[in-house]
Formats: C-alpha cells, structure tokens, sequence
C-alpha cells in the first residue's frame, strides 16, 4: 500500500478525529457526490413509454445544466425484461430534430432494430413489441440517427437495458438492484465556460472529453456493501477506450461480456473496453477498504493512435466507499461455470466477409442510406474479418464468437458473445444471422466510436430467408 505524503497526512487527520478500524484506512473520505442509481422499468408493468425530452442535470452533483433523456432529465431509466417476455416500447420524440433509437445487443428482426430507417421526427412516436428470445445479459438502447448518433448520445440519448432469465438467477451472484448489482455507464464530457455541455473537442475525429463520470455524475463516490459487488459496466462513452484498473492494482472477476455471461470467471486487474461494449465484473470489498478505479494507459500507443496520446491521459473514474450500514449478501460468490457457450466450428463457415476500414470508409465507400451493402441469408454461418487502426467494430441484430484479435486467440474475456470488438489491427469473428432484416428495414454494422460511425464508418446489411 503506498500512500503518497499530502495522502498520508489527511488521512493522519481523520485518524485523529475518529476511531480507526484499521491502519490502512487512513485515507481521508472523498468529498464527492455519490453515484446515483437508474431508476427502472419493468417489460411486466406495461407499455415502457420512453420521452425523449430536454432536461437539467447536475453533472457535478450541484449545478444543473441543459441536457435530454428519455423521460427523465439525462439519460434513461433501466429497461429490465425476462427472456420469454415481450418488451413494450413506446418511444415518443418531443425534440426538435429527428432521432432513431437502436436496442444494442438485441437479437431482433430488422423491423424492430430500431436503426436510422426507423427515424421518429419531432412529435413522432414509435410503438413496438419486441419479443425477447436470448440470454441474460446487460444491453443498451441510444440515439442512432443518422449522422446525428455522436451529439444525441452525448447529450443523453442512452440508457441501460437488462434481461434476466431462470439460468442467471440461479447463479449465486449479487443480485440486490442498485446495492451490490450495481448499473455502471462511464462516459467522459466537457464543460463550456458557461457551464454547458461542450461538444467541439472532436480534434481529429475522435472525441475524447476531460472530465470522466459514471451514471453522470463526475467522479462520483460509490457506496458498496462489505462484500461482493457485481457490476454492469458500459462503456458509455462516445469515443474513449476504456482500461480499468483500481488504483491498489487489486484483481476482480471478469463474469459477462456484451452477449451474456462468460463460460467461466476470469481473474483479471485490468479490463479494455471500447466504446459500445458491456462487461460485468464482481469486485470484492469484505476488507472493508476504499478503492479508487481507474482508467490507465493499455500499452503503448502505436501507428496514428500515438497522435492520440495526449488526449488519453489516465483518468480517475470513482471511488467506491464501503458502508457498514448496508449488509453484504453473505450467500454471493464467484460461481464455478456460468455459461455452456459452444465454439462455432469455422469449418462450417459458407461465406468470408472482408471489410477494411480506412479514412472514414469501409471497403472505400462512406455510409449510404440507399445502399444494402452485404445480403447475408438467414441462418448461414460466415466469418468476417476486419481490420483497421483503433476503432470497434459493433453489427445489429445478433452476437457473434470471435476467432482472433491481431492474429491470436481471443483472451477470456473476449471469448464469450459479443457483438462489439475492439479493432486494434484486425479481428476475425463467426457469426450467424438468425433473423431477417428487409431493405426497408436492414441492419447497420459500424464503427462504434460515434463520431467514426457519423462520419460514415458504418455500413448497411440486409438479411434474406
Ligand atoms: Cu450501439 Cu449501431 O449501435
Ligand atoms: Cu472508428
């Protein structure tokens, strides 16, 4: 444990001042607004009625400032439906620009996808039933308009989704909603002088804010139970790689990815994350202790991303605070076997895809509306291999296996469904579309970082019987 010296002396302070349960918790208490928790909407309760509506949030826990969620002030509520169950949706636009809004991760028909052939224009509503048939798992929903995704998102068009299915229950996981299974979005903003959001920082295509902040508030404090804590963590951010690391360097278990839970925990102190991924993590805090996450360099920057270097700084996210007053579920812990995912056999594979990505474009041509690019038919099984320099690479309507990441074998974490994969130089994945997606209304494949996919990273597929 290292503390450096105005640490030391602050914490020596409150040593003092209050009984000490042990040496180590020196560390003065953060002075930091504590993390709030999404409300949440049931698919059980009725139609789920999502306004999209200008708001005022204090991202710094004092001052509100302008903003827009969806029926409520920044972001949304928590979306949470049972696999078997049909989630109802009712999507209103009360804005003054057009929006579409795309469930991520959902295994859907292009009807229901929700991409920017679905655009709501202001006034406008969409009403939806979408029947849910996949695993457990933490998804989202966001703004997908075209050529719009970046600014919307970052005003707040986003919010989490949750399916939960019989499976998932059974683990013995923390399972208590906002206490020790805990939704997690990190996302990174600037302020203008004025206090406003500031969204001019896009520099060389590629966003990066200064001040980072989990369910939108900066740099909150986390209250977490003694125990085992699960969270759900997107990576919210419009075009900022993620690479948590708690400042104690201490190891937490990797359970889920974007597609539903891995086939066993992974011990890890570090998580990568681009844009548009989720990944849940259990971290224990029974030694009663502070911790600080943060975000801290993966690597060393290479090709054009070193240009990018300045901008990547490391970054302190929260602090999470263990509180006595909360009882840790003494039943949770880190389950054996979570998933029985079985590796689809790339021999099977009856079509190659390559797509390159460069300067904005895919294969050489910029996002068209009016252009399927790719007909896949339902059911067949192909291999997509990507490659580019830093940038993701997200596809609609279904989760895919990935076979390499620069070559070599996924690492544990990546080994499970995904549907959003961090293109460093190339990544190969296995994929299956199980349903379709007409010309009127296809599927978007794209760069996740959301000014790249703005700008025309993005492409359009459709899915044929
Ligand atoms: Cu999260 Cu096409 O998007
Ligand atoms: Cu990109």
């Amino acid at each position: 444990m290292s503390l450096s010296r105005r640490q030391f002396s602050i914490g020596l302070a409150s040593f003092i001042a209050a009984p000490a349960i042990s040496r180590l918790s020196f560390a003065a208490p953060i002075d930091r607004p504590v993390m709030p928790i999404p409300t949440v909407r049931h698919a059980d309760a009725g139609w789920v009625h999502l306004r999209m509506q200008k708001g005022k949030w204090a991202f710094d826990g004092k001052t509100p400032i302008s903003t827009w969620g969806f029926s409520q002030d920044y972001m949304g509520p928590v979306v949470r439906v049972r696999r078997g169950a049909e989630l109802p949706l009712h999507y209103e636009n009360t804005l003054s620009e057009p929006v579409a809004v795309h469930g991520h991760g959902l295994h859907v028909v292009g009807e229901l996808d929700g991409g920017p052939q679905r655009t709501m224009m202001p006034g406008q509503s969409w009403k939806l039933v979408i029947p849910i048939d996949q695993q457990a798992a933490t998804l989202w929903y966001h703004a997908h308009t075209h050529g719009k995704t970046g600014p919307q998102v970052y005003n707040g068009l986003a919010g989490m989704m949750i399916i939960d299915d019989d499976k998932a229950d059974a683990l013995p996981l923390p399972h208590r909603y906002g206490i020790d299974d805990i939704p997690f979005i990190v996302q990174d903003k600037d302020f203008k002088p004025n206090g406003e959001l500031d969204y001019n920082r896009i520099g060389l295509g590629r966003f990066y804010a200064e001040h980072m902040m989990v369910n939108g508030v900066v740099q909150p404090k986390v209250k977490v139970p003694k125990g085992l804590v699960r969270l759900r963590v997107l990576n919210g951010s419009n075009g900022r790689f993620l690479n948590f690391a708690f400042e104690d360097n201490r190891s937490f278990v990797h359970i889920a990815s974007d597609g539903g839970f891995l086939n066993e925990p992974a011990e890890v102190n570090r998580l990568y994350m681009a844009p548009g991924e989720r990944n849940e993590i259990l971290v224990d805090f029974s030694d009663g202790l502070p911790a600080t996450l943060r975000s801290v360099q993966n690597g060393k920057p290479k090709g054009t991303y070193k240009l990018f270097d300045p901008l990547q700084n490391e970054k302190t996210i929260c602090y999470f605070e263990v509180d006595l007053s909360v009882s840790a579920d003494g039943d949770a812990r880190v389950p054996a076997r979570m998933n029985d995912i079985v590796p689809i056999d790339p021999a099977k594979a009856v079509v190659t895809r390559h797509f390159s990505l460069q300067e904005m474009k895919i294969n050489g041509a910029k996002m068209d509306m009016n252009v399927i690019n790719h007909r896949v038919r339902r059911g067949d099984i192909e291999i997509w291999d990507i490659e580019g320099d830093l940038h993701n690479f997200h596809t609609h309507g279904c989760s895919f296996q990935i076979l390499s990441m620069n070559g070599k074998a996924p690492n544990p974490g990546n080994a499970g469904w995904k549907d959003t994969v961090v293109i460093d130089e190339s990544a190969k994945f296995i994929v299956q579309y199980n349903y379709t997606a007409p010309d009127a209304f296809p599927y978007m494949y794209h760069c996740h970082l959301l000014e790249h996919e703005d700008l025309g990273l993005s492409g359009v597929l459709g899915v044929v019987r």
